[in-house]
Order: structure tokens, then sequence, then C-alpha cells
């Protein structure tokens, strides 16, 4: 798979424009924080993994900035930080991977070594998202019978981790070994990312897929023509609660009411221990135009009032299971979460 969301060349971020595709592959070489921080606001870099690593090189080259100003050095890398963190506020992998980089901090060490010692620790999360998409991928795909009708939304594929994606790591790796499974795509409104992003990836993959309009999905698990759904997150509170793309929380309503298997795919560093539940999760809210326009166009009256939360929350009492790097997390999740969280070294898979 030679597809990349991001990657570090020459000392400058690479990051696949995503608000480009299906249409365009255009890559943007990124060389200054703000740069980044403008990316990952405007999606052009987007997922809750992708996010985190993102972010964490933001971080790393605003250390590199502030290393060559003569004073203030960690207060300039604290402010960027938060700004960093305010760029998407619920996907929590953005702010865990702040977090770790500025405990790579070592006042014992000179400006330019921290920068550096940064950058390598944003390496190593980039590295690490993919060894977790490739473990949980495997983990979730041994549970899939073969010949599963399966409905995601959204895109938790390749163009939003650093690997071969979450809960379509799952779809591609049962895919791969034959199961012979059928995927059914929600197109995700606003901003289409089922369509022009999953449905780009599954062609590329030649597994056989249908997209379908949002409002269709109770219709088609209705008529029995879904075996499972499966989506991504973007926080885990500690209680199971899951924030994740706005339609997440309907289609766990929906599997619950015709007794479909509801599963979260994600990797650990999505689940957030300090969150007791979904209550405290931040909602963003985004700009009312990407409801009134698609593609650019208006397709609602000037002046329409707009609600547009990108995320909602699923109750942990609606999920079936949550498959992580180190395991599948069972109800009760307080404790089945806190003990994959801490599982130092998970299976090998
Ligand atoms: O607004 P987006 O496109 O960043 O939202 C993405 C999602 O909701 C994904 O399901 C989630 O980040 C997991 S991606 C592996």
């Amino acid at each position: 798979m030679s597809l990349h969301s991001i990657a570090w060349r020459q000392d400058a971020l690479e990051v696949l424009d995503q608000t480009r595709l299906p249409h365009e592959v255009r890559v943007l070489r990124l060389r200054g924080w703000r740069e980044v921080v403008q990316a990952i606001r405007e999606m052009r870099v987007r997922g809750a993994p992708a996010i985190g690593a993102a972010g964490a090189y933001a971080l790393a080259l605003a250390a590199r900035e502030a290393a060559e100003e003569a004073d203030a050095f960690e207060a300039r890398v604290q402010q960027a930080a938060e700004e960093i963190r305010r760029a998407r506020p619920t996907a929590v992998n953005l702010h865990w991977a702040v977090e770790r980089l500025l405990r790579c901090l070592d006042p014992r060490r000179d400006p330019r070594a921290n920068a550096e010692a940064l950058l390598r620790e944003a390496h190593r999360i980039l590295e690490e998202d993919l060894e977790a998409n490739r473990r949980l991928s495997l983990l979730g795909a041994a549970h899939i019978r073969p010949g599963e009708r399966i409905l995601t939304l959204c895109n938790t594929g390749a163009l939003a981790t650093a690997g071969i994606g979450t809960a379509l790591g799952i779809l591609r790796a049962a895919h791969a070994s034959g199961k012979g499974i059928h995927v059914y795509v929600c197109e995700t409104r606003p901003v289409l990312q089922g369509a022009r992003l999953t449905a780009w990836e599954l062609l590329q993959e030649g597994i056989p897929f249908h997209l379908l309009p949002d409002a269709a999905a109770g219709w088609l698990i209705a008529r029995g023509m879904v075996d499972r759904v499966i989506v991504g997150a973007d926080r885990i509170a500690a209680n199971g609660d899951v924030a994740n793309k706005i339609g997440t929380y309907t289609l766990a309503v929906l599997s619950r009411h015709h007794g479909v298997p509801f599963w979260v795919a994600a990797p650990r560093t999505t689940v957030d221990l300090a969150t007791p539940s979904g209550a405290a999760i931040p909602i963003e809210s985004r700009d009312p135009r990407e409801v009134t326009h698609v593609g650019g166009i208006p397709v609602a009256p000037e002046g329409t009032p707009v609600l547009n939360d990108a995320f909602d929350v699923t109750p942990a009492k609606l999920i079936t299971a949550i498959v992580t790097d180190a395991g599948i997390a069972l109800p009760p999740y307080e404790e089945s979460l806190r003990r994959l969280v801490q599982t130092p070294k998970p299976l090998e898979v």
C-alpha cells in the first residue's frame, strides 16, 4: 500500500490534501508549524490518528522555530502546543500527541537538541500508529464471518491514519484474507468523507461496496442487509462512551433496534481514561458553509441558520465491542478499556 496521509520528507511535513480528493491527488509540503495547524483545521489532513501525528510534527516544527530565537524557547513551545490542541478539540489523539511531545522536553538539553528530540518522538508516533492499525485490523478481521455485509461511516482508512486504517483496516484485512465481505458506505454529510474518501480507498483495493445516502442506512438495516456496523472513534471515554463522526449515534440506535452488532475500532491512543464519560467530551462545531454548500455550491437559501456539530456521542450501552490494538474490549468497558490501555506489550498478531 503506497498511500500516505502524511510523511516527513526532506525537512517538511508532506500532507495528502484530502479536501481535493477524489478529483485531484495533491501533496502539500508544509515547512512551518502554523501551516500544519491550518491544514488540520481545514481538514486537509483529518481522522483522529492522522491529526495526532500531524499535530506532533507541528509541535516539532514549532520547537525548531523557537530554537532559532534568542530566548523563551519553552514558553514559545508551550504557546504553540496550546494552539495545536485547539485546532480540532474532539479527537483526543491531538491532545495526546502534544502532551507526549511536551514530556520529551529536557531542561538539561539546549533548545536545538530538544527540538530534534521532539521530531524523533513525532516519527515514533507515526510508526506506532502504523503498527497499531495492523494489530487491531487483524484482531478484528479474525471475528468477521465469510460473506458478511458490513456498514461503515466516514473515512477510517489509510487517509485517516498512518497505516491501513481502523474500521476500514478491519475491512481491508477481512477482504485480504478472502472472507468475501461486502461493504456499505454512508456518504457522511456534510463533508462527504464516505463518498469522497472511503469510496476512493475501497475502489483502489478492489473491495466490493455500495455507497448510500446517510438517510438510507435505517432502511438497509431494517431489510436485513447489514450483518455488522463498524465505525471509528475520535475519543473513547473511560466508561466506553464514544465520540465519532456525526451520525454514529443514529447507526448505533438502529443497530440495537434490529439486533445488529455495533463495533467501534480504534487504537488505544484514542482511549481517554481522564474523561469519565461522553458528557465531558468537547464537541467541535464547524463552519455553517459545510452544510449550506456542497463542493462550494450553495444548496440552501442565503441566511439559513445551521447546526453543524461534527461529532456525536454514542453511549457505551449501545456498543457491542471496541476493537483496539491490544485486544477487543467488551462491556463493562470501565474495566476492559483500563486493562487494555495499561497492557504494556500487546499480544503478538
Ligand atoms: O472530521 P473527521 O473527518 O476528522 O472525522 C473522522 C472520524 O470521525 C473518524 O471516524 C475518526 O477520526 C477515526 S479515523 C481512524
